[in-house]
């Protein structure tokens, strides 16, 4: 049915170049003709330009590529295999939104001719690619799905900043319709990791290994902010606690913060949606999501209890400066941070708020959250309290006399979400607070 992959490379056309599609599109590039097709005129000038606004890959790997960028849909026209790779939102109510996947998928069915293979990356549940996409395509292209075309699931674990695991290193999990389709789709990405692919025994089996993949990190780390939230109330640190505790051989590492960015505090979403479906209530899934949303508030709390500890619930309020603002440390991605969530409860508690952060665009964080980004903290202050929320790695070298210039001198509060500065020796002027 397909052409022997070795005499004969398909041509594959990438649907979506954020962060998933275009390191997917790079990597394959070097082994088969591909073209990168994004709805965003923008986003293709800038990758011809050389330029990643993501920085996941350099201006040279992009002068190199042989990947053909394209914002025109008509240029996909002569692909064989479309992997779509478009984005997977939570509308106001927390309902997947599959809107991008719809019309991404209309784009190919518009180009699907007999013989082809589509093959969506997009985290989704169960059940979305054979009868969202699969329906899709049937009814824009007039084909027969699983008789003149065919589908395939393989989703993504690459992960924003991370250079170990990235599309050459990791695993790949890859699914086909028919076993045929399985083996000529673990040959496309077995190209570009030396043959490190799992084959799943369907698509629905991939798609939910991905779905549960990120659930199960959002309720682990649901465990250790509720964990922490009693530790505190027993005037622990949550961090010491998990220093010890981690000691035992099968104790997992996972450590308290928020849980912000396009995946971990998304994807859970969508395996509920899945369950309620079915008619069953996804009580832990569920239960991790409210604890891991309700972080912020929580860390906003805390600085207020800490200031009115100092002074007085009816003295004057803290000025508070929030050091990180991306929703994981040492990358740009300002997607879903809960950060936002931390400066809403601190200005509904009556302090000032400041927020710094070396990695995040300034216009992006303007324009998305109506918030102004300090990107330097030279002449930034008098605060009363310093709070890191995100351990970028300049934090983590802070000299002394930063903190002291920050706190104008007088010492103050130093409230420490991450654990970074535990080791630090911090003066009686100082009231330093790890979660
Ligand atoms: N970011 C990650 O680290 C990561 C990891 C694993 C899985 N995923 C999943 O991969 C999918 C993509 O995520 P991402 O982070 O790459 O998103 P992204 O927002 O970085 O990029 C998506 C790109 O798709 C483009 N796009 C949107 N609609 C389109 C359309 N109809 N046709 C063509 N292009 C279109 C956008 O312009 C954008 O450039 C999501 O389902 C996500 O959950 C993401």
């Amino acid at each position: 049915m397909f052409p022997d992959f070795q005499k004969q490379k398909p041509h594959v056309a990438v649907v979506g170049l954020g962060y998933v599609g275009l390191p997917l599109a790079l990597g394959l590039a070097k082994h088969m003709p591909v073209t990168g097709f994004d709805i965003s005129a923008r986003r293709v000038q800038e990758l011809k330009r050389g330029e990643d606004s993501n920085r996941e890959t350099d201006a040279a790997e992009l002068r190199a590529t042989s990947c053909r960028f394209t914002s025109d849909e008509n240029d996909i026209g002569d692909c064989s295999v479309f992997i779509v790779t478009v984005p997977t939102p939570i509308d106001a109510h927390n309902e997947p939104d599959l809107t991008a996947v719809r019309q991404a998928t209309a784009q190919v069915g518009r180009h699907l001719k007999k013989g082809d293979i589509y093959v969506l990356e997009s985290t989704v549940y169960p059940g979305v690619t054979e009868d969202v996409c699969g329906k899709i395509l049937e009814d824009v292209s007039g084909l027969k799905c699983g008789v003149d075309f065919f589908l395939g699931y393989s989703p993504e674990r690459i992960n924003p900043g991370d250079t170990e695991h990235t599309v050459e290193t990791i695993t790949k999990v890859v699914s086909g319709q028919t076993s045929v389709v399985t083996e000529f789709l673990a040959a496309i990405y077995g190209s570009v990791n030396r043959g490190n692919v799992f084959k799943a025994t369907n698509i629905k089996v991939a798609e939910a290994s991905k779905a549960i993949e990120n659930a199960q990190r959002d309720i682990n780390v649901a465990f250790i902010n509720e964990i922490t939230m009693v530790l505190n109330k027993l005037g622990l640190c949550s961090h010491d606690v998990l220093d010890a505790a981690r000691t035992k051989w099968n104790f997992l590492p996972f450590t308290p913060g928020l849980v912000g960015g396009h995946c971990i505090g998304v994807d859970p979403y969508y395996l509920a949606r899945c369950a309620q479906n079915l008619g069953h209530e996804p009580e832990v899934i569920l239960s991790g999501r409210r604890i891991n949303d309700g972080m912020g508030a929580y860390v906003a709390e805390r600085i207020d209890r800490i200031w009115n500890e100092r002074t007085s619930p009816a003295g004057p309020r803290a000025r508070v400066l929030l050091l990180g603002f991306t929703f994981k440390e040492n990358i740009n991605d300002i997607r879903n941070t809960k950060v936002v969530d931390i400066i809403a409860r601190l200005k509904a508690l009556g302090h000032t708020v400041v927020v710094h952060d070396p990695h995040a665009d300034p216009h992006m964080v303007a324009e998305e959250y109506g918030v102004e980004l300090l990107t330097t903290l030279a002449a930034a202050g008098p605060f009363d309290c310093l709070a890191l929320v995100v351990a970028h790695e300049i934090y983590a070298k802070m000299s002394d006399q930063t903190f002291a210039d920050l706190l104008g001198g007088k010492g103050g509060i130093i409230y420490d979400l991450k654990g970074l500065w535990r080791r630090r020796s911090f003066g009686p002027e100082f009231a330093y607070q790890c979660i």
